[in-house]
C-alpha cells in the first residue's frame, strides 16, 4: 500500500495543501476536549447529561442516566456492567456547541474506579472538577485532581447542588486551596446558600441571575439577569441578601486573586463555578465560559522534538484498550487519542512500537451514547481502533517519515492487592495468558514477589471492584477459576535508585519488596507510617508513586 499513497502525495499540489492546512488548523482550534473529575454522587451524570442536551446530542435529559442506571440498549458491554448499571469502561461522547466541536472523556469514577480512570487524563488538555457544594472536597477528587495537577492542564471547578444547603463559599475556596493547593477565581457568587438558593452574581457582567427552580433540567431554562445594583434586586432579593452579596463581592475584589488567564491556562489558578446540575441552573453560563478559557489542543514535547496539533502529519497515542468488549468477537478496542493531523479512515499510519505499516480501516467514534464508524478526526478527537493485538499503552502510530514517541503512559499507583493463583493447576498456562492480557490492557498491574518466583503472584489494582472484573474475565475469556487471597497492603512505591539491592534495606516489617513486571524494584506497604519509616531508616532511598509505561 506505500506505492498507493506515495502516488497519492505526489498528486496533492501546493494549493490542496495549503487547503488542507487550514482546514486542519480551523478544527483543531474549534476542539475543546476535557474530563470531568468528581467524586460519586456529586453529580457528574447529570452534568454531563446537561452539556449532551445544551449540544443537543441528546433531545431530553435522563438519557444517559438511564444508561447508568441499568437499561443498556447495546448488549456489548460486560455481563459485570449491565447487572451492576456501571460503566467499567470509560467511553467518550463527542457533541458540537456553538461552533466548537466538544469531547468529553468519561472518567469512571463508583466502585469502578480504576486506573483507566486515571489513564484518561492523559488524553485530556483540561478537565471540570465538580464539587458537591455541601460535602466540599472529597477522596476521589483528591486523586483525580493531583493527576492533573502534575500533568498542568488547566482545571475549572463547579460547585454544584446550590439548590441545597452547602458550604460557605469562602470556607469552600479556603478548603481548595487548603487540601488541593490551588488557588482559586470565583466567576460567580452565589446568594443564599443554606438552603435558600436564590440565585449568583455574575462578577464578569456584572450582572444578577436569579434562580427560578428550574424545570429540573428537563429542558434548557432562562433566568433573570440584570445589574447589581438595579434596585429590582434589592428589592427582589431582599435587602438581607442583597446587603450581604454586596459585602462579598467587595471583600473577593479586595482580597481575592486577579483574574489570570494565563494560570487558569497553567493549572495554577482555577476558575470557580456555583450552580445546580439538576435544575439547570449555571450550566450554560459555564459552558460558555469554560470554552472560551479552556485551550484547544496545544503542542506535545516529545523526545524527537515538539509535535504541532497543526501539523497536517497525523499522529497520536493509545492510552487504552479494552479486549473482548463484544464476547462474540475477540476483539480489542485501543482508544487512540489525536495529537496532530487529520486522521481519514483508510489512512496508513506508521506504529512506532514494531516499524510497521499499519491501515486504519474501521476506526470508531463515540457520539453520545452509540459507537459509530468515523470518517474524518482531527487533533484533540478521541478514535477507537480494532486492535489485531499489536497495540500497547502508550504506542506511537504517526503518518510520514522520521520518529515520533510519545511519552509513556504513567502506571498509578495501586491500592488493592491480593496474591491469586488459578484454582486448578492444569490451568496454568490459560491464566498466566489471561493475567497479561489483562495486565497489556493496564487493568491490572503485576508484582512478583521476590524469592519466591512465579507462582506467587501479586495483583495491584486501582479500584477494588477490579478483583471482581478480573475473577470475572478470567473466569469467562479464559476458562480459569481464580484463588484470591486479598494481602493488607495499600500502597505500593519504586525504587529510584539504581543498582540499589532492596534486600539490604533496613524496612519495616510489614513491608514487601516486589518487581513489577519490567523487573523493577517497588515495595508494597501497608501504610503512609510505614512508607515514612522505610525513608527514615534508609536515608539514600528514594520512592517514587507513579512509574511510566515503559
Ligand atoms: P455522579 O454521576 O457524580 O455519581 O452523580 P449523579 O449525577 O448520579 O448525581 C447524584 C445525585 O445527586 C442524584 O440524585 C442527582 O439527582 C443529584 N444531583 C445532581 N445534581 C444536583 C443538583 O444540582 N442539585 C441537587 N439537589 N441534586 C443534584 P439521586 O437521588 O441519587 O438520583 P435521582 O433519583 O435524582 O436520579
Amino acid at each position: 500500500m506505500p506505492g498507493v499513497i506515495g502516488l497519492y502525495k505526489f498528486r496533492v499540489t501546493q494549493d490542496q495543501m495549503s487547503d488542507i492546512k487550514s482546514e486542519i488548523k480551523k478544527e483543531v482550534a474549534r476542539r475543546k476536549t476535557f474530563a470531568i473529575i468528581s467524586h460519586p454522587d456529586a453529580g457528574k451524570t447529570t452534568l454531563t447529561e446537561k452539556l449532551l442536551l445544551y449540544g443537543g446530542a441528546i433531545r431530553l435529559a435522563g438519557s444517559v442516566k438511564a444508561r447508568k442506571a441499568n437499561k443498556y440498549a447495546v448488549s456489548d458491554w460486560m455481563e459485570i456492567e449491565k447487572q451492576r448499571g456501571i460503566s467499567v469502561t470509560s467511553s467518550v461522547m463527542q457533541f458540537d456547541y456553538s461552533g466548537f466541536c466538544i469531547n468529553i472523556l468519561d472518567t469512571p469514577g463508583h466502585q469502578d474506579f480504576s486506573e483507566d480512570t486515571y489513564r484518561t487524563l492523559v488524553a485530556a488538555d483540561s478537565a471540570v472538577m465538580l464539587i458537591d457544594g455541601a460535602k466540599g472536597v472529597e477522596a476521589q477528587t483528591i486523586k483525580l485532581f493531583h493527576v492533573c495537577k502534575l500533568r498542568g492542564i488547566p482545571i475549572f471547578t463547579f460547585v454544584n447542588k446550590m439548590d441545597r444547603a452547602s458550604k460557605d463559599p469562602f470556607e469552600l475556596m479556603e478548603e481548595i486551596e487548603r487540601v488541593l493547593g490551588i488557588r482559586s477565581y470565583p466567576m460567580n457568587w452565589p446568594i443564599g446558600t443554606e438552603g435558600d438558593f436564590k440565585g449568583v452574581y455574575n462578577r464578569k457582567l456584572k450582572q444578577i441571575e436569579l434562580f427560578d427552580g428550574g424545570e429540573h433540567g428537563q429542558s434548557q431554562v432562562s433566568s433573570t439577569v440584570g445589574k447589581a445594583d438595579d434596585p429590582v434586586f434589592a428589592d427582589l432579593l431582599g435587602s438581607h441578601y442583597h446587603d450581604k452579596l454586596c459585602e462579598d463581592i467587595e471583600l473577593l475584589d479586595m482580597a481575592g486573586d486577579e483574574f489570570d488567564k494565563k494560570k487558569i491556562r497553567s493549572g495554577e489558578l482555577t476558575p470557580l463555578f456555583f450552580g445546580s446540575a439538576m435544575t439547570n441552573f449555571g450550566v450554560q453560563p459555564f459552558l460558555e465560559e469554560f470554552l472560551e478559557l479552556a485551550p484547544s489542543p496545544g503542542i506535545v514535547d516529545t523526545a524527537e522534538g515538539e509535535v504541532d496539533p497543526e501539523s497536517d502529519k497525523f499522529s497520536g497515542f493509545i492510552f487504552k484498550i479494552q479486549a473482548n468488549m463484544n464476547p462474540t468477537h475477540r476483539d480489542r478496542l485501543a482508544f487512540l487519542r489525536i495529537c496532530s493531523g487529520k486522521f481519514s479512515k483508510g489512512m496508513s499510519v506508521k506504529h512506532m512500537n514494531t516499524g510497521k505499516e499499519i491501515r486504519l480501516s474501521q476506526p470508531q467514534q463515540f457520539m453520545a451514547q452509540e459507537r459509530t464508524i468515523v470518517d474524518e478526526a482531527y487533533a484533540g478527537d478521541i478514535i477507537g481502533l480494532f486492535d489485531p493485538g499489536i497495540f500497547n499503552l502508550g504506542d506511537t502510530l504517526f503518518e510520514g517519515n522520521g520518529n515520533v514517541r510519545f511519552e509513556g503512559i504513567p502506571i498509578f499507583p495501586a491500592e488493592y492487592f491480593a496474591r491469586v493463583t488459578p484454582a486448578d493447576t492444569m490451568k496454568r498456562k490459560q491464566f498466566i495468558k489471561g493475567i497479561d492480557q489483562l495486565s497489556e490492557e493496564g487493568a491490572i498491574q503485576v508484582f512478583k514477589q521476590i524469592d519466591i518466583g512465579i507462582e506467587a503472584l501479586i495483583i495491584g489494582v486501582v479500584g477494588a471492584l477490579q478483583f471482581e472484573v478480573l475473577e470475572y474475565r478470567l473466569k469467562n475469556e479464559y476458562g480459569v477459576q481464580l484463588r484470591l487471597q486479598n494481602l493488607p497492603y495499600r500502597h505500593a512505591r519504586w525504587i529510584e535508585n539504581e543498582g540499589l539491592d532492596p534486600r539490604k534495606l533496613n524496612l519495616p516489617s510489614t513491608a514487601v519488596i516486589v518487581e513489577d513486571k519490567l523487573g523493577r524494584n517497588s515495595i508494597l506497604f501497608e501504610n503512609e507510617w510505614s512508607i515514612r519509616m522505610a525513608e527514615e531508616r534508609n536515608k539514600e532511598l528514594r520512592l517514587v508513586d507513579i512509574a511510566t509505561q515503559d
